[in-house]
Order: structure tokens, then C-alpha cells, then sequence
């Protein structure tokens, strides 16, 4: 018997019987902004807003997120960083919110691409990260209604792409691909599996090349 779960969000069905299928699963090409509203009105409800310009309490309940999610306090001080060197633009640093709280941040920083002729352009391709959620609110699709408003905001913003280094396991049912393969560079010897990038509509065959990131992220690694 064939069965299909749909999958994770953008993802294909998902075969999951015995013996082979009588037909290979077709392929759903799900743009991310067909999906972001059926996401949204998964419970909880879930507020994602830009992050208030020059607001403390957001700029702390970003800090806080970070501290909390990760094992360092490496990601907090890297967005502290970033902002100390106006790398943050409050649009692209985007807040969940539940009740009040701040339960989730994800942010998207501009990258200089230096194309194959050797010019560089700055912003035709974002990084995202990083991206958190409050451990006690993880597994609640929070995460992905960041990545979504986070996609959307790039799409919006007239961007080619966005990259990020992360897991597959994770990032390929938003629609990124091994960014590699669609000639993107990562600005050192980063592993293949992690180096991810998603394009978007106004992406052209011009938009290749190497991405450099802001500095505080190389001072990361
Ligand atoms: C990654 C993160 C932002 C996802 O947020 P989330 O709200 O838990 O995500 P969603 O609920 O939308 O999706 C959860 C699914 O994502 C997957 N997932 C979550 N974290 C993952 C990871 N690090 N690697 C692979 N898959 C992961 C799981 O399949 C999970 O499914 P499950 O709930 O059935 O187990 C969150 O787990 C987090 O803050 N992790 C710690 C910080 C981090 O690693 N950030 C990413 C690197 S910058």
C-alpha cells in the first residue's frame, strides 16, 4: 500500500510503504510564501515582527534567545558585534513573539559578492543567521515561521539569495540546496554539507561567486 505524509514544510510526500512504489512521488515545487500562511496559523500563535529600532528590551530579549538556545554565548555576542558595527538593520532582524515574550530571533545580514570578474557587490545576497528559539518553545514550528518571514523579507527586499551554514537535515525542506552547486562560494574551506543557499525570484546567472561575510562572523570561527 502506498501512503504519503506530507512532509516538512516544502518538502515532497514522503513514501512510506513497503516494496517499491508503483510511481516515483512527483516532486511539489512549494514556493515559501504559499506556505507561510498556512505555517502562521499553526497554534501557538505566533507574532513575528521586525525588531523595534533602538528598543533595549528588544535588543536584550534577542541576547537572551541566543544565550539560551546555544551552548556558547558565541551567537549572542556575534549579533551584539554585528550591531556595534551597524552591520543590523532592524528590518532584517526579525522577532517571534508569543503573548509578549520574545520566544525566537533569526537575522539577515547583507554579504559583498565578489563575482567571477573580480568586482564585488554588496547585498544581492543575505546571510541568515543566526537563528534561535527558547528551548522551552523548540519543536513548535517557531523556527520555521522565522525562516519563512525570514525568506519573504529577502524575496521583498529584491534579494538574489540567501546563504547559511547549517544543517540539511534542517534547512533543505525551506528550499536551500548545497549552495556550491549553484555557484556560490563560501569565503573559506567550509565542509560542502553545511554551506547552504536558497535563491530567489530576482537571482541571475550574474549572481555567482564568492560571499564574504561581515567580519565578526570570521572572528567566530
Ligand atoms: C534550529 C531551531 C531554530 C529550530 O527551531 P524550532 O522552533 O525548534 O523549529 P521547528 O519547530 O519549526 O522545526 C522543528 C524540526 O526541526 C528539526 N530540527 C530542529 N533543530 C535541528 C537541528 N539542529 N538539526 C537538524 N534538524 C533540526 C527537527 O526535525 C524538528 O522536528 P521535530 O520537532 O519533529 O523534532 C531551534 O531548534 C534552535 O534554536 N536550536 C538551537 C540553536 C541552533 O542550533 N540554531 C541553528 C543554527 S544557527
Amino acid at each position: 500500500m502506498l501512503r504519503h505524509r506530507r512532509g516538512a514544510v516544502g518538502q515532497a510526500p514522503v513514501w512510506h510503504g513497503r516494496g517499491r512504489p508503483t510511481r516515483a512521488p512527483a516532486p511539489e515545487p512549494v514556493h515559501h510564501r504559499t506556505v507561510l500562511d498556512a505555517v502562521l496559523a499553526v497554534p501557538p500563535p505566533v507574532t513575528i515582527r521586525p525588531e523595534r529600532p533602538d528598543d533595549r528590551a528588544d535588543r536584550d530579549a534577542v541576547r537572551a534567545v541566543h544565550l539560551a538556545a546555544f551552548s556558547t554565548a558565541a551567537e549572542a555576542d556575534l549579533v551584539d558585534a554585528l550591531r556595534a558595527m551597524g552591520e543590523i538593520d532592524p528590518r532584517r532582524s526579525i522577532l517571534a513573539e508569543v503573548e509578549g515574550e520574545v520566544v525566537g530571533h533569526c537575522l539577515l545580514t547583507a554579504t559583498t559578492l565578489e563575482r567571477p570578474d573580480g568586482s564585488r557587490v554588496v547585498g544581492p545576497v543575505v546571510a541568515l543567521g543566526p537563528i534561535a528559539v527558547l528551548p522551552a518553545w523548540q519543536h513548535r514550528h517557531v523556527g520555521s515561521k522565522l525562516m519563512l518571514a525570514a525568506l519573504e523579507r529577502c524575496e521583498l527586499d529584491g534579494a538574489a539569495a540567501v546563504v547559511l551554514v547549517g544543517s540539511p537535515t534542517y534547512y533543505l525542506r525551506f528550499g536551500f540546496e548545497w549552495a556550491r552547486d549553484l555557484g556560490l562560494l563560501p569565503p573559506g574551506h567550509w565542509p560542502h554539507d553545511v554551506w547552504l543557499a536558497h535563491l530567489l525570484p530576482a537571482w541571475t546567472a550574474a549572481d555567482v561567486g564568492v560571499v564574504h561575510y561581515a567580519r565578526p562572523f570570521l572572528d567566530m570561527r
